[in-house]
């Protein structure tokens, strides 16, 4: 019998609405969640603390092993302890998801995180999201899932998100930022953002995420995994 808990692998760029659609497949599967650039985020939070240069490759693996990091989910959001310390907010600003996108191109980075992530699958089974979830992390998913949505709209959820959590920005600075980070995490060598070969492309463009998430739950269905609620 293979008692190796389903995967739900959901890749995509900035603001394509994995996060979001993520926690609501979760929630209503009964399932566990794993949003995997919460943890390059950790990294690149702690590189800023302690003043770590984005090419001291060493350190990062280092603080990537050792970190002690922790995950709180409520209905309505996930809250991400670094050290027992709340770092929800701290991790969401451009600066940590930019310096995030930098160490993401280093190979040992990445291996130390793979590990980390590989941690988080447990029964009844996993929803992931990232950017190379289907293609590296879990290769054997269950169900994988590539998300867009136009670049104009992810700017302006992003920007949304950030003026709601109290983040000053700006709708063009945002949209330029993006656009750099999703160059950065298409163009690196190792595990770059791309749709898995075996995929299933949904494009989350003027669509609410509760709506795309129905879509994915209506095709989940048909693979016999049904809802908890
Ligand atoms: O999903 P996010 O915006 O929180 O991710 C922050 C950065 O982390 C992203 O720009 C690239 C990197 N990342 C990655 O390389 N691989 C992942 N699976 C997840 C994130």
């Amino acid at each position: 019998m293979n008692t190796t808990p389903p995967v739900i692998a959901i890749d995509g760029p900035v603001g394509s609405g994995k996060g979001t659609i993520s926690r609501i497949l979760a929630r209503t599967l009964g399932w566990h969640l794993l949003d995997s650039g919460a943890l390059y985020r950790l990294v690149a939070l702690r590189m800023i603390q302690e003043k770590v240069s984005v090419d001291d490759s060493s350190t990062m693996v280092d603080i990537a092993t050792i970190m002690d990091i922790s995950f709180a989910n409520t209905a309505k959001e996930q809250k991400i302890f670094l050290d027992s310390v709340d770092v929800t907010l701290d991790l969401r600003t451009e600066e940590c998801g930019s310096v995030a996108s930098k160490i993401a191109s280093r190979p040992a980075l990445r291996a130390a995180l793979l590990k980390r992530q590989r941690a988080f699958l447990r029964l009844p089974g996993l929803v992931a999201d990232g950017r190379d979830i289907g293609s590296v992390v879990f290769p054997d998913a269950l169900f994988k899932i590539f998300l867009t949505a136009s670049p104009e709209e992810r700017a302006s959820r992003r920007y949304k998100q950030l003026k709601q959590k109290g983040i000053n920005v700006s709708l063009p600075d945002v949209l330029q930022k993006i656009t750099q980070r999703d160059k950065r995490d298409v163009n690196r060598k190792v595990a770059p953002l791309k749709a898995a070969s075996d995929a299933q492309i949904f494009d989350s463009t003027g669509a609410a995420p509760e709506d795309t998430a129905d879509k994915i739950l209506d095709s989940l269905k048909i693979l016999g995994i049904p809802s908890a609620n």
